[in-house]
């Protein structure tokens, strides 16, 4: 499985035999390469004509999601897994291929919150009547039709025979990738709504925070950590210090919670399993949010992984009060002789919970 950050489909349209549109698509991906590596973007091909989608034979209106074939369980999968798309089309008849319509039509959920660029080709108008035609579909399934657009014109790019566009083609494909890019992030939230579970505030929702939230997980933390360094009297604390590029490192190690709100990352929690104990920490809402019940929401999200375990295990600040009275309310007790002195010589508890009965 690839660990790059997005996946990016570049979906070829033409079926026809001797069809240009595969020697257009080995031009962008190869042209696309290093912008991609840079990205962290795969850049996946795919070929309409090796689907073998009929055309449109399901019975339910796709925004079920009810497929009774398995060529469209298929194109779902592959669709659902994508974070954007760039479209390789011709024109026909002043529109989109027919090809291109009928893979959209298949689908529903799969497609939406995510960007969609295209590189067209065609004779005067070099395929954009095709584009501007997908737009007003796309747009409808809740795709994110791209302002950038490469236009080729085949007189110009066959100059010999064989596929050659100029060098201003390639720079404007690689601007595609990066808005792209930058749209499919921009858009994440609202795609990984599906996978979220409802928090406790109106239009709040939680879920797992991958290493791309480092920048909002670190303000969150250096917000949320100045009352410990005050009641401490330290700011030698991780939470204070941690860079972006440390936050997103152990967000790869430890299983985080987010709750959200409209792109706000309003608190979260982390968990990780060691032996038979669930080591929870960074337990933290947003100055703002305090006393409306969420810290204890997310303590609970983060105990729910612990089925298996045998003990719940956390820690805070020896000075921190309010922290252990929190903590000793949802049934933590410090542990005997576990008041150990960090590196920067204050103290901090460690508290645990029996789980077995
Ligand atoms: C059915 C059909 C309709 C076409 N209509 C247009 C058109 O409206 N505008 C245009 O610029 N070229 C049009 N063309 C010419 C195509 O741009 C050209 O044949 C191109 O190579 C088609 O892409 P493909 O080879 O990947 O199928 C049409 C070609 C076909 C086969």
């Amino acid at each position: 499985m690839s660990t790059k950050w997005s996946r990016i489909l570049v979906l070829v349209c033409s079926t026809r035999p001797n069809a240009l549109g595969p020697a257009v698509a080995s031009w962008l991906t190869e042209t696309l390469a290093p912008s991609a590596h840079t990205l962290d973007v795969d850049l996946v091909p795919v070929s309409l004509a090796d689907l073998h989608l009929p055309f449109l034979d399901e019975e339910e209106h796709p925004a079920r999601g009810i497929y009774h074939h398995e060529h469209t369980r298929r194109w779902s999968k592959t669709v659902a897994a994508a974070d954007g798309f760039i479209v390789v089309s011709p024109e026909y008849n002043y529109g989109m291929p027919a090809t291109l319509k009928n893979a959209l039509d298949f689908l529903g959920a799969e497609w939406a919150w995510k960007p969609m660029g295209f590189v067209s080709y065609g004779n005067t108008s070099a395929g954009t009547r095709a584009v501007q035609h997908a737009k007003q579909v796309t747009s409808t399934l809740r795709l994110v039709p791209l302002g950038s657009t490469v236009a080729l014109r085949i007189s110009e790019t066959l100059p010999q025979g064989s596929f050659q566009p100029a060098a201003h083609h390639a720079r404007v494909a690689v601007d595609m990738l990066e808005e792209l890019v930058r749209v499919a992030k921009v858009l994440a939230p609202l795609r990984d709504h599906g996978q979220a579970i409802p928090g406790p505030l109106p239009g709040s929702y939680a879920q797992r925070l991958h290493p791309d939230d480092g920048p909002h997980v670190t303000v969150l933390q250096r917000c949320c950590w100045v009352e410990e360094a005050v009641a401490n009297n330290t700011l030698q604390l991780p939470a204070l210090r941690e860079s972006p590029a440390e936050v997103r490192e152990w967000l790869t190690a430890w299983h985080g919670t987010g709750l959200w709100h409209a792109g706000r990352l309003l608190g979260m929690v982390r968990a990780r399993r060691q032996g038979n104990a669930l080591h929870i920490g960074r337990l933290a809402v947003a100055p703002d949010l305090r006393g409306r019940g969420l810290g204890r929401w997310l303590l609970h999200i983060a105990e729910g992984q612990g089925s298996g375990c045998s003990r719940l295990m956390l820690s805070t600040g020896a000075a921190s009060s309010h922290n252990l009275a929190f903590y000793q309310r949802q049934g933590y007790v410090p542990l005997a002789h576990a008041a150990d002195v960090s590196a920067s010589g204050k103290g901090e508890v460690r508290l645990g919970k029996d789980l077995t009965a």
